[in-house]
């Protein structure tokens, strides 16, 4: 549909009219680049780089496609998304479905415009552990020309039987070659981490002190759930939806306590991107009260419509104003 739209002579313009929202409390600069507003579209939706100038068009501050992986793949078979709509939440397992490297680049390659652009990079699902190093900094170095800033996904299990790396060497392996790599660029594109809202507090840390210890340049936080708890949708319903992880309103809480520890224990000295169940303008302020520097939607936008970054860009500004008196 966006595509299509995207493909109508000044229908981008329109949109623009019609969804963005420009102020100058809301630009932001981190790491470096300068954001019109502080609200992204998550990862997951623009997975190939296919409409991020319609993202774009429609409010967003920034956009972050993927997650790319080297090679195409399909993901698991469809139906694999599922509105629950009692529960303000989506249930997915697409499990990582890439068009793949070439098809990002060929995207990429024409019209980057002035849009931020995110790459969340992963590895093939039948790429063995040992070899996941190798597929990450595939994706990176092909893209490093293109996008903005790079989101290494060690968060992503909606295939279930795909390997998660969650030791810190196992992450360590991933992220390094990552760095070198960056060191011998002219360009500095800055790598963050994206984590999942399922780790203990005690990882929570030890992904933070990565961040200190390494290059990092921040944190993620977070992906979808596979423990979500306490639904209003019955057990037997969503035993019908099958296996998946959970997006939306059961994530907010668990994704803002994840971002105020990171902050806390990095003294609010690196950039954070909050993500998980940013469902109204009041959790996104949330949100940024607890540390965050940017933030993402995803189920929140598909709940609320395309007025959504308007609606939230507009009760930042109001903010602003009302602390500005
Ligand atoms: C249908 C769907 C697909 C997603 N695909 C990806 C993905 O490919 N990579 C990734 O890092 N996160 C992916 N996510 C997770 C989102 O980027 C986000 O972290 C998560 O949904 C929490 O935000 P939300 O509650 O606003 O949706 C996906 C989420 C959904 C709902």
């Amino acid at each position: 549909m966006l595509r299509l739209l995207g493909n109508i002579p000044g229908a981008r313009w329109i949109m623009r009219k019609l969804y963005s929202v420009e102020h100058p409390s809301l630009e932001r600069e981190v790491f470096g680049l300068k954001f019109r507003n502080p609200i992204g579209i998550a990862a997951g939706f623009d997975r190939n780089g296919d409409v991020f100038r319609e993202l774009d068009a429609l409010g967003f501050g920034f956009v972050e496609i993927g997650t790319v992986t080297p090679l195409a793949q399909p993901g698991n078979p469809k139906p694999r998304i599922f509105r629950i709509g009692n529960d303000q939440a989506i249930l997915n397992r697409i499990g990582l479905a890439s068009k793949g490297l070439e098809r990002v680049i060929s995207n990429l390659r024409h019209n980057r415009e002035n849009i931020i652009i995110g790459c969340n990079i992963g590895k093939n699902t039948v790429t063995p552990p040992e070899n996941a190093p190798a597929d990450y900094l595939r994706v990176f170095r092909n893209l490093y020309q293109y996008v903005d800033y790079f989101t290494v996904n060690v968060s992503y299990n909606t295939t279930f039987k795909q390997y998660v790396p969650r030791t810190r060497e196992s992450i360590m392996e991933i992220i390094e070659p990552l760095f070198d790599f960056r060191r011998g660029q002219n360009q500095y594109r800055p790598i963050l981490l994206k984590i999942s809202p399922d780790l203990s507090n005690e990882d929570v840390d030890m992904m933070t002190d990565i961040m200190i210890d390494t290059p990092l340049d921040g944190i993620v936080a977070t992906n979808a759930t596979t423990r979500a708890q306490g639904l209003k949708t019955s057990v037997e319903q969503m035993k019908r939806y099958g296996a998946g992880a959970i997006s939306g309103a059961p994530l907010t809480k668990r994704a803002i306590e994840v971002v105020k520890r990171i902050y806390d224990r990095s003294n609010g000295t690196y950039p954070i991107i909050g993500v998980g169940g940013l469902m109204t303008a009041e959790d996104v302020q949330a949100m940024l009260a607890a540390g965050a520097t940017l933030v993402q939607v995803y189920t929140g936008y598909v709940y609320n419509g395309a007025r959504f970054p308007a609606k939230i860009c507009r009760s930042l500004i109001e903010q602003a104003e009302s602390k500005a008196q």
